[in-house]
């Protein structure tokens, strides 16, 4: 039904266009969260190159519980401010982290993990989770990646918006 395959040698900008345009039409005309996340978590792996884990946490009665991801089991549940996850859900900002183990209160659910990209998912006003972006390689991101994540996040929130 969908079938969206990585460009070789893509370069960042028409990876994060063509992932962008491939959620859109995974998610057009769907409201429900799971479903959503669960084919962009799908499609992040498939289509960014250099990730070890791509996936979501959701806010649950204000904590940050496990979603649809690819990749390792996970840790299931991060306070807010605990981590870089909880960090970004509990500032609303993106965290962009070239060195995890330089992060205070980083939480290392895989060793290999290098570096992090977290962005969070507000919808009406409200942090109802985060796209999370694990690699193995060092500084492997950087602001176009945070762009096109946080477009990304923007048309999820969009989808599940009021
Ligand atoms: N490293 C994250 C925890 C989630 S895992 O990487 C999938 C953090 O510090 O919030």
């Amino acid at each position: 039904m969908f079938d969206f395959k990585p460009q070789a040698d893509a370069d960042k900008a028409t990876v994060w266009a063509d992932l962008i345009g491939a959620a859109d039409g995974v998610t057009a005309g769907e409201r429900d969260a799971i479903a959503n996340m669960a084919n962009v978590a799908a499609l992040v792996w498939e289509l960014v190159p250099g990730l070890n884990w791509a996936g979501f946490y959701r806010m649950v009665d204000g904590e940050l519980v496990l979603g649809p991801f690819q990749g390792r089991a996970a840790c299931i549940r991060i306070p807010l401010g605990k981590g870089v996850c909880g960090a970004a859900a509990a500032t609303a900002t993106t965290q962009l982290v070239e060195d995890v183990h330089a992060f205070p209160g980083h939480i290392a659910c895989d060793a290999a993990s290098a570096s992090e990209l977290v962005v969070p998912i507000v919808v009406n006003g409200t942090v109802i989770g985060v796209l999370d972006l694990d690699s193995p390689t060092p500084a492997r991101f950087d602001a176009e990646d945070a762009a096109g994540a946080e477009q990304l996040c923007a048309l999820l929130a969009e989808r599940l918006a009021d």
